[in-house]
């Protein structure tokens, strides 16, 4: 059975564009795959705090050493990486939010970003141990950025994803959408061609 981690992060809950996009490729990824278990974690209905050095400092430290702080920020930072760990499929919804990643997501990969858990360092340098994943990431923006220097998501989340070992990623978009209902309407059908694109390659696959 395939797991499918869905990950919401725009303030605006399932109602945001980017959930929709992600909405509509796990309805396509189920039709093509019977029996897929779907866990969605939703960032902006139950916020992962922002990480503080007192939380970060009991990441490393043992379990009956954590003061309640560290116990909880531990606990809520195992219970993320589980459900990435299980995951097959990981939907990433990246709205762009004042020129960059919606801090909500931010807070997320900080809290699974965890040494000697999701990535070690060897004398090679850093190895991300969240490996064997495939990744979707549905970018939506107001205005139009992709392939340009004011695209301050693409490289980053990228980078992030390969240092915890997620390489097979792929990006959909849907940009401009604050340029009027006929650019909203244009980028949502491109998107959803994407989307279409993709499913019917997987269904082609399975
Ligand atoms: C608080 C806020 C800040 C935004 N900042 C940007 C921005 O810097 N650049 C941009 O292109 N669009 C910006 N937008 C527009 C969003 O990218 C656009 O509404 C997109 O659909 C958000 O994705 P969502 O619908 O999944 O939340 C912003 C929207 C909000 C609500």
């Amino acid at each position: 059975m395939t797991t499918v981690l869905q990950i919401k992060s725009s303030l605006f809950g399932e109602r945001g564009q980017s959930s929709q996009l992600a909405d509509a490729f796990t309805a396509a990824y189920q039709a093509a795959h019977s029996g897929t278990r779907l866990i969605v974690r939703d960032l902006a209905a139950s916020p992962v705090p922002h990480l503080t050095a007192e939380g970060f400092g009991g990441f490393g430290a043992e379990q009956q050493e954590r003061t309640p702080a560290q116990r909880a920020a531990a606990e809520l930072s195992d219970a993320l990486i589980a459900e990435i760990r299980a995951a097959d499929v990981v939907l990433i919804g990246l709205p762009m939010y004042n020129f960059g990643i919606p801090s909500a997501l931010k807070a997320w990969f900080d809290h699974i970003a965890r040494a000697g858990v999701t990535f070690r360092y060897t004398e090679n340098g850093p190895a991300g141990l969240l490996t064997g994943k495939r990744v979707v990431v549905f970018a939506t923006r107001g205005g139009v950025y992709a392939g340009t220097p004011h695209d301050t998501q693409t490289g980053y989340v990228r980078d992030i994803l390969r240092f915890l070992g997620m390489t097979d990623v792929q990006f959909v978009y849907a940009e401009g959408l604050a340029l009027g209902e006929a650019s909203q309407r244009k980028a949502l059908a491109e998107a959803g061609a994407a989307i279409a694109r993709i499913a019917q390659a997987e269904r082609l696959a399975a």
